[in-house]
């Protein structure tokens, strides 16, 4: 049985009452990744509600919005699987209604990397987070590592306005052949697949450098790159930067990031890792 969907912001407060609830906002096309984190929350709090809303205020291009997939049906039904006690699935205008005019910039986190890329995007984000965490005024909300820009950008914005309950970042989940779970993998063919894993072997290879005792960032951000350059393979950015901030360095430290954007046949896939620096 599919658990209750609410639609609108005052359905939803009848519905939540004074609950403080575990929240998972998602924009649907639920898989295994995002299915964690609904089991996640229902071991750690009492009632947990998810939100499926494609927001448009993230997307920098219209045809990426119009291809996303969409079926709130199947969705609902694997949230309730996981657990969920309540779906949140607000129409647009439930969201932005009718005058809506304001917009959340973290600032320079969110124009580096897929900000640079996505002009517009993290924006989108944190206006529509900003948004569903002051409405669900939830205990903790729960991000995945996969989208780890995305994970700072909510950190400090939450921390900046004050919005209600913990950041929960959860791992990246991956396939057999370590790709991480996206909702756009799905687009990909299989020979698009084959070409995907140079994400996770460039990984690989970094981490293997690092281990092996190389500090030198351009030289280890010089080796990831040599497995992206590949036909097919429309490499974006490759970084290793300062996990808090999202600033380059120039040597690995403890709290190094490895960030990766490439495009495979137009679907644009994103991945990260810690890299530890090396034991002297
Ligand atoms: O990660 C996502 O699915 C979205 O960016 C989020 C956090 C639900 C905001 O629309």
């Amino acid at each position: 049985v599919t658990s209750p969907i609410v639609r609108t912001r005052d359905e939803l407060r009848a519905a939540l009452a004074d609950a403080r609830p575990g929240f998972v906002p998602t924009m649907g096309a639920l898989h295994a990744g995002h299915l964690s984190l609904i089991e996640r929350s229902t071991r750690e709090n009492a009632v947990t509600v998810v939100s499926i809303f494609v927001n448009p205020r993230q997307f920098s291009q219209a045809a990426d919005l119009e291809r996303y997939p969409r079926d709130l049906a199947r969705d609902a039904a694997a949230a309730s699987a996981a657990g969920a006690n309540l779906i949140f699935a607000p129409a647009v205008d439930a969201i932005y209604p009718p005058g809506f005019a304001t917009t959340v910039d973290v600032g320079p986190l969110s124009s580096r990397w897929e900000g640079a890329a996505r002009p517009g995007h993290f924006q989108g984000v944190a206006t529509v987070v900003t948004i569903l965490l002051n409405l669900v005024r939830p205990a903790r909300s729960y991000f995945g590592e996969k989208d780890y820009q995305q994970l700072q950008v909510i950190r400090r914005l939450r921390e900046d306005l004050a919005l209600p309950g913990d950041i929960v970042a959860c791992p990246t989940l991956r396939d057999a052949d370590g790709i991480a779970l996206s909702s756009r993998n799905r687009r990909l063919t299989a020979d698009g697949r084959a070409l995907a894993r140079a994400i996770p072997r460039a990984i690989a290879a970094v981490v293997a450098t690092a281990t092996a005792g190389e500090r030198n960032v351009a030289t280890l951000e010089q080796r990831g790159t040599e497995i992206l350059t590949a036909p097919g393979v429309r490499l974006s950015y490759l970084a290793i930067v300062d996990g808090d901030t999202l600033e380059p360095q120039r040597e690995l430290a403890q709290n190094s990031r490895l960030l990766i954007a490439a495009d495979v046949e137009g679907v644009r896939l994103i991945d990260n890792a810690v890299i530890v620096p090396p034991v002297r």
